[in-house]
């Protein structure tokens, strides 16, 4: 059926029609947020924030980036004082959307060890100019560091040692949906309808990929996810992440000592890939509004796919790194001293009481377990140095 909402803009038709007519889902979920002239995130159409499109945790002030700089300073110290030489450190941050991260990043780090600071460079790894113009207004005002912007193949070429942060970025990554019927596995594509003079995207079934064919072998073999799952209504869908290996691949060709924190939407294969999940994980933000509906309003919203834990995992395995461990995002914090933060609102002086209230939501929506809390915490740490042992706080039982 039809939805007549799903109209397409002047400049994807003329892709589409470029293409043949039809696209595979992952070529259009790339063009309407990659698109260099009109994707939601190269054109910097997106706001991120309370007042934007959608809150991610750095967004709500800067005691997110304070609690994680404990843990990555730890990583840090943990490098220089083992026996690996390096003049620098660099913070890599991939995929920064404002910027505001890797700024309150730099200034926590500054604050609990201000003797590392003259030893860091901040890099910035941004696909799309316009966040890198937004990222630049605020990362421009920081000063006696030493930052860059750098893409992946320039890091490969002169590999760095330090800490790799991806915050919300994997999950903005293209996928492929994967439409299952009549006991037949389907690559999920959209083609062009035309009704009253008006062109609509329609879904349509495309002969699967072999890597399609590879992806859904390997999950069962490696992993044994069970695909389809039993009990499943006819034409279920569910999404692949196929570029994360390659990913962890390249990031391990630009790291030669150090780890790697994924931050992100995540659940486990069993939750992933059931049979109630019978659309995927995919949804669409504009104006603080989640939609199921992924064809409205093409280019103009955000679209994002949860990753699965253990593929997600399993793909950093076989490209060159350890599993250091994961949790999520509300017990992370936690043991990184979130209630130490709490507790010290209550000794603010009086004057600041609505800031401090301010702040208090902010932390508490930080671990919310309906919400933020409920992210989950993936580090890894580069294979190649067995000596090196990385403490991991953010993993410890949280203590009060
Ligand atoms: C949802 S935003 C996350 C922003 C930020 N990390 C935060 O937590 O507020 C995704 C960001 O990743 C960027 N991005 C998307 N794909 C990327 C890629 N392959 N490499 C680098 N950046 C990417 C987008 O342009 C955008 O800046």
């Amino acid at each position: 059926m039809i939805d007549p909402t799903a109209r397409c803009p002047k400049w994807l038709i003329d892709r589409m029609i470029e293409s043949g007519g039809s696209i595979s889902f992952y070529r259009y979920m790339d063009l309407v947020l990659n698109d260099p002239k009109n994707g939601f995130y190269s054109t910097g159409r997106l706001n991120i924030g309370k007042d934007g499109d959608f809150c991610t945790s750095p967004s709500l002030g800067n005691d997110f980036a304070s609690l994680l700089a404990i843990q990555i300073v730890d990583w840090l110290l943990d490098l220089e004082t083992s026996e690996i030489e390096s003049e620098r450190f660099s913070l890599v941050e991939i995929g920064p959307g404002e910027g505001t991260l890797s700024r309150d990043l730099i200034m926590a780090i500054h604050e609990i060890a201000p003797a590392l600071i003259s030893k860091i460079e901040l890099v910035l790894v941004e696909l799309n100019l316009g966040m890198r113009k937004r990222q630049e207004k605020v990362v421009n005002n920081l000063l006696g560091i030493n930052y860059r912007w750098s893409n992946i193949e320039d890091l490969i070429s002169r590999p760095v040692t330090g800490v790799v942060i991806a915050n919300e970025v994997l999950d903005a990554f293209p996928v492929e949906r994967l439409v299952f019927s009549d006991n037949n596995v389907f690559r999920q594509g959209l083609s062009l309808k035309k009704i009253n003079d008006e062109y609509l995207l329609e879904f349509v079934d495309l002969k699967p990929t072999y890597k399609i064919m590879k992806f859904l072998e390997d999950a069962s073999s490696l992993l044994k996810i069970e695909f389809p799952p039993k009990d499943i209504c006819n034409r279920w869908v569910t999404e692949w992440h196929c570029d994360i290996p390659s990913w962890f691949e390249n990031l391990s060709k630009i790291l030669l000592n150090g780890s790697l924190l994924v931050v992100d939407y995540a659940m486990e294969s069993k939750r992933y890939y059931s049979a109630m999940r019978n659309d995927g994980t995919l949804i669409a933000y504009k104006n603080q509004e989640a939609k199921s509906n992924v064809l409205h309003d093409a280019g103009l919203c955000d679209l994002t796919a949860h990753l699965c834990i253990e593929s997600t995992v399993n793909y950093a395995l076989s490209n060159g790194w350890k599993f250091i461990g994961e949790t999520r995002q509300g017990q992370a914090l936690l043991a990184l001293g979130l209630s130490k933060f709490l507790y010290s609102l209550q000794n603010k002086n009086s004057n600041d009481l609505s800031a401090a209230l301010n702040q208090r939501e902010s932390l508490l929506r930080l671990v919310d377990p309906m919400g933020l809390g409920e992210f989950r915490w993936l580090a890894f740490q580069k294979e190649n140095n067995d000596d090196l042992i990385l403490s991991s706080r953010f993993l410890e039982e949280p203590i009060n």
